[in-house]
């Protein structure tokens, strides 16, 4: 009896959970490799995180792997004929990720009864950032516009907010954009990018920031896929657009290869169903092209560019495509610097200190990126900036959310306030 009740709880809870039955047996393992190593791995495995290999001047990156049991044997030998360390890092990513459902939807519960609007203990959907959205405009119409920025390829409606004291209409002030969630499995970013919002409507203490700066957040740049990595697929990172050859068996775009800088100049980008498909063509996506135009809107003034990724400790700058600077290198260094050292001084102990550099250096080659075009269009100061992941990865427990949402606004304002004393 008893045990029939423990099967009949169990089935049902593991039939409800957001398909991760389909990671049964999936590994963790972090591969160690020379940059052209790791790449290669890029197209055809999924590489959740790269950064070089700690204290090492060999060069070398460490990637974080995940290993299907069918696949393991093969590229373990794979890493064996080409002298690449490894070691398993986790064994079962299925129970990983039930266990992360099990403890979100119980926090969830527990920040709708005590009736906050938002709070930085969970994560929310799309609809509830949405009404969040709406309504924090609503208190604040002198502060705050949230704009309905167009539907994603499924349909979702893409908001953003502008913090302005002058409704955008001082141009002598600079603009700082910020976007989160271009990929859906990189859930942190999205709190990310809120608390920013709410530190800025809500806090007195940083009005010279509001009052100096126009501020444009787009907190979940990327809902259907977001929505999906709930639902469906933990690991989802695309889009889930169908309008490209190949859709069929692999829809979805990486967003943070669609965009109009170098496209198309990479081979392992092409194909569909690689986890960095870049799409059909520049701008495909309806979510990459709200970027654009957000980012356009205010083009001669705006200073400084952010998108917020999970996670690697790390700002990094142009260019992707072939590791040279821009012309203005040292100041993105700089400004780089003065934010990684913001954040690193409120980090946990425990955490990696932040790593500065060009992309392309400290990891590997890229092409179609937000940070790049938005340099190449004219944004002086432009970052891919990789949230912290601790031991867990994107699976950034709901306890962790505070901190990180924490550490970060102190890097975001430092940079702010570099942007207000050079512009
Ligand atoms: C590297 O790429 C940038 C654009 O991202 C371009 O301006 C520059 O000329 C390129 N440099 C070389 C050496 O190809």
């Amino acid at each position: 009896m008893t045990r029939l009740v423990i099967c009949v709880l169990l089935c049902v809870a593991s039939s409800v959970l957001g398909g991760h039955e389909k990671y049964e047996g999936h590994e963790l393992y972090r591969v160690s490799g020379l940059g052209e190593q790791i790449q290669a791995l890029e197209a055809s495995l999924d590489i959740l995180s790269a950064k070089s290999a700690a204290r090492s001047s060999s060069g070398k990156l460490e990637a974080l792997v995940r290993l299907s049991p069918e696949e393991k044997q093969q590229w373990l030998q794979y890493f064996d004929e080409r002298n690449m360390a490894y070691t398993k890092i986790a064994s079962n990513l299925a129970d990983i990720f039930r266990a992360e459902e099990a403890q979100i939807n119980s926090r969830r519960a527990a920040a709708k009864r005590s009736g906050k609007s938002i709070s930085w203990d969970t994560y929310y959907r799309h609809d509830e950032i949405n009404d969040y959205l709406d309504d924090l405009a609503a208190k604040n119409p002198d502060l705050v516009t949230t704009i309905n920025a167009g539907l994603s390829y499924e349909g979702r409606q893409i908001k953003y907010v502008r913090i302005s004291t002058t409704r955008f209409e001082v141009t002598r002030k600079p603009v700082i954009v910020i976007d989160a969630m271009i990929h859906a499995r990189e859930w942190v970013t999205t709190p990310v990018a809120l608390y920013v919002i709410d530190q800025l409507v809500n806090e007195a203490k940083n009005s010279a920031l509001v009052d100096e700066i126009d501020w444009i957040i787009i907190p979940l740049i990327n809902p259907d896929g977001y929505e999906y990595s709930i639902e469906e697929d933990r690991l989802w990172r695309k889009t889930r657009s169908k309008a490209h050859e190949g859709a069929d068996e692999c829809p979805g775009v990486d967003g943070n290869r669609n965009f109009d800088h170098y496209f198309g100049t990479r081979e392992d980008s092409t194909d569909p169903c690689s986890l960095i498909y870049e799409g059909p063509y520049a701008f495909s996506e309806p979510e990459t092209r709200i970027v654009q135009s957000a980012v356009l809107s205010n083009l001669d003034r705006t200073a400084l560019y952010i998108s917020l990724h999970s996670f690697g400790n790390m700002f990094l700058y142009s260019w992707g495509n072939n590791g040279t600077l821009p012309s203005n290198g040292l100041i993105l260094h700089l400004a780089g610097v003065q934010m990684a050292q913001a954040i690193d001084e409120l980090a946990l102990d425990k955490a990696d200190r932040y790593i500065v550099g060009n992309a392309a250096n400290v990891l590997y080659y890229t092409t179609g990126t937000s940070r790049d075009w938005t340099r190449a269009v004219g944004i002086p100061l432009t970052y891919t900036l990789e949230l912290p992941g601790y031991e867990y990865r994107f699976e950034v427990p709901p306890e962790y959310i505070e901190q990180i949402v924490t550490e970060t606004w102190a890097g975001i304002a430092t940079g702010a306030r570099y942007v207000i004393n050079n512009w």
